[in-house]
């Protein structure tokens, strides 16, 4: 056996023996790399007569290709190998019972914030919105509530202890009545908004909140009367309550930024001691609302000799537990998973017109 004979069988049982790629590598570096035996044997040629070349050339090449391919083939393998093992790692067995897994639910004021967009998207409103964070002037002044306003007072306001960059004394917006300011400066008019969001007062028993949502609704065109306000009311509340049984009464009240200015109860009927919307046996009040004042109309960038409107904000959580059946509004905040499964709704429960708004589970 000649010496390269020798070598070749070595080095191939090297190749045959490295275990992993980086084996492999060690031992292409130690035959093929500049200081590897192969290559030392190649640089042997430079040296030899052309007789010894012409015997010793073809060997010695032929040494580095058997071990070139040798080491191609290796690797191949070695990857092929390693491909498998990742394979039979990772399968995942598709006939095992899927693991018990929590289902969420809808939340009850998610579910009506999106019946009642649904049905004033049928009515031609638009969705607006504002920051929960806002200044005195769009929650206050602009609404006809100038600082010495005894009204101001009532909202139980959640004040910033620091003004902020401008100067502006701020707020946790105490309804969502500073959207109807917001969308007349941004839009002007003609106007036709519900605004749903989160408000704030520093209030708390089994019927109020320190957070609560309402959702405002606002409209302003030309020749806008209080006949239009009752209409839409009347129009909301039967698609929301899904009866056409419903009752509204329509009593005079104060709001600084509506003028009249109009409360609405709804008539209930007392079924098993329960009451249920619908009829006149009682009343509940369910909203407040009223023609937007002119001084409103002016702080809101409009000529109220030309532009009128209404408008109504709604309690949502209210009007959820009256749907719902619902008796204590501080559940709703409580995150309990059996009350939240109980009254919840299923994604899939997408609230349209033509299916029904509200799923009477
Ligand atoms: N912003 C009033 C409230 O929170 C409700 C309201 C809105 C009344 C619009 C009249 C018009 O009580």
């Amino acid at each position: 056996m000649t010496d390269i004979d020798r070598l070749k069988a070595e080095l191939l049982d090297a190749v045959a023996g490295a275990g992993d790629a980086a084996a492999l590598e060690q031992v292409r570096v130690a035959a093929l790399g500049k200081q590897g035996s192969v290559s030392g044997l190649l640089k042997t040629l430079g040296k030899m007569t052309p007789e010894e070349r012409q015997s010793e050339g073809p060997k010695i090449h032929g040494l580095r290709e058997a071990v070139t391919d040798a080491i191609a083939a290796r690797k191949d393998e070695l990857e092929s190998a390693a491909l498998e093992q990742q394979l039979a790692a990772e399968t995942i067995d598709l006939s095992l019972p899927a693991p018990e897994a929590p289902r969420g639910s809808v939340h009850p004021v998610s579910q009506v914030m999106d019946e009642l967009a649904e049905i004033f998207a049928d009515l031609g409103f638009a969705v607006a919105a504002g920051p929960e964070i806002e200044d005195d002037w769009h929650n206050f002044t602009a609404l006809n509530m100038p600082e010495s306003h005894p009204a101001r007072a009532m909202h139980d306001t959640f004040y910033f202890p620091d003004r902020d960059a401008q100067g502006r004394e701020m707020l946790l917006r105490t309804h969502t009545s500073p959207v109807q300011i917001r969308t007349m400066l941004k839009e002007g008019a003609p106007l036709r908004i519900i605004a749903p969001g989160r408000v704030y007062r520093s209030d708390s028993d089994a019927t109020h909140t320190p957070m609560f949502h309402q959702i405002e609704a606002l409209v302003i065109d030309r020749d806008i009367h209080l006949g239009h306000l009752k209409w839409t009311l009347e129009t909301f509340l039967k698609a929301y309550f899904e009866r056409d049984d419903i009752v509204l009464r329509l009593r005079p009240s104060y709001f600084p930024f509506t003028e009249p200015s109009v409360e609405v109860d709804v008539g209930y009927t007392l079924v098993d001691g329960k009451r249920v919307v619908g009829g006149s046996e009682g009343w509940m009040e369910v909203l407040g609302s009223g023609m937007v004042n002119r001084r409103v109309i002016e702080f809101g960038g409009l000529d109220p000799d030309e532009w009128q409107g209404f408008a109504f904000g709604i309690g949502v959580d209210r009007l959820a537990m009256l749907k719902y059946g619902m008796d204590d509004l501080r559940a709703f905040f409580d995150g309990d998973v059996r009350w939240l499964s109980h009254y919840g709704f299923s994604a899939l429960d997408v609230p349209t017109l033509s299916a029904g708004v509200g799923t009477l589970a």
